[in-house]
């Protein structure tokens, strides 16, 4: 399977922090935000990620991430240079997709759980149709919603609706089989005049291949849209990772864990930041080994 982390847009809700620099390179409390959605693909097991960001950013993105190869992984890059709509990175990750699977998973997205690498599995085997996820929030309107019937089952998925009919939002993480490609090419833009992912997720419901999992209360979901979800995500990251001493998607850690690459490997990357907490959060892993090998967060 492949991963693709969208990382373009242009950030206008974050103006004036967004001005000179993209959404998904701020910091959320000691990382840069796309750490996030890169450790999520990793905990999945995609070790094949494509990077879609604005020309003008794309090398900053480089200089971050390389060709991921110091994380046992390969990141390659592709821009976007209009927010064209989410599904348009199934047009222009086209050729990367290849005959293969896909996992999208928004750049400003973070997610944090107990069971979250065997939710990443289940949704990453599910070989047929797409598979996205429900997560409640209190604020519907602000996202792709998607109801059921008092049966459970699907109705429809809207984008952004004025008048709810669930308070299941739809996050920033979606599996597709590989016919996404040719689903992403024949819909039309929305009034707001994209390409929207939920038109996608709509098209695979109406072929009843769509499996939505609702994630619980478990499960921690930010959308780091404003400045408000920023502060609130950077908080949740600083309490947790304060409290236990365990790093929230350090991506270093999980290439590790996963054996994406070998002791000597992670030590460098320590060493490399030793000066700072993170640094020595890495080389104090190296050191003292995983009290908690299988439960990989
Ligand atoms: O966060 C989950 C929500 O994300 C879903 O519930 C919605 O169904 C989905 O449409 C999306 O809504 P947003 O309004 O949050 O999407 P936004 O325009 O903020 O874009 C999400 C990320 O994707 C953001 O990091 C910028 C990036 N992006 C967006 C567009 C439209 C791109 O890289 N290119 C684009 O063309």
């Amino acid at each position: 399977m492949k991963g693709i982390i969208l990382a373009g847009g242009k950030g206008t809700r974050l103006y004036p922090m967004t001005k000179v620099l993209s959404k998904q390179l701020l910091p959320v409390y000691d990382k840069p935000l796309i750490y996030y959605p890169l450790s999520v693909l990793m905990l999945a097991d995609i070790c094949d990620i494509l990077i879609i960001c604005t020309p003008y950013d794309i090398s900053k993105y480089q200089d971050l991430l390389g060709d991921g190869s110091n994380l046992g992984i390969s990141i390659s890059y592709i821009t976007q240079a209009e927010p064209r709509g989410l599904a348009d990175a199934f047009i222009l990750g086209e050729q990367f997709i290849g005959n293969d699977s896909v996992c999208l998973i928004l750049g400003d997205n973070i997610f944090y759980g107990q069971n979250l690498t065997s939710i990443l599995n289940k949704a990453r085997y599910n070989k047929q149709g797409a598979t996205i996820f429900g997560y409640p929030v209190k604020n519907p309107c602000d996202f792709g919603i998607v109801s059921f019937d008092e049966n459970n089952n699907v109705i429809d998925i809207e984008e952004k609706p004025k008048y709810p009919k669930s308070n299941y939002a739809v996050p920033g993480l979606y599996f597709y089989d590989n016919s996404v490609i040719e689903i992403a090419k024949k819909i039309t833009p929305s009034p707001r005049g994209e390409l929207e992912i939920t038109s996608v997720n709509n098209s695979y419901l109406k072929k009843q291949s769509l499996h939505v999992e609702l994630l619980g209360r478990g499960m921690a979901w930010f959308d780091t849209g404003t400045p408000e979800g920023i502060l609130k995500a950077a908080e949740y990251v600083e309490a947790i990772q304060t409290r236990q001493g365990y790093y929230i998607c350090c991506p270093e850690e999980i290439a590790f864990r996963k054996g994406f690459v070998n002791k000597l490997q992670f030590i460098s990357m320590g060493e490399a930041l030793k000066v700072t907490d993170y640094g020595k959060y890495i080389l104090s892993l190296a050191k003292e080994g995983f009290a908690d090998a299988d439960d990989i967060h």
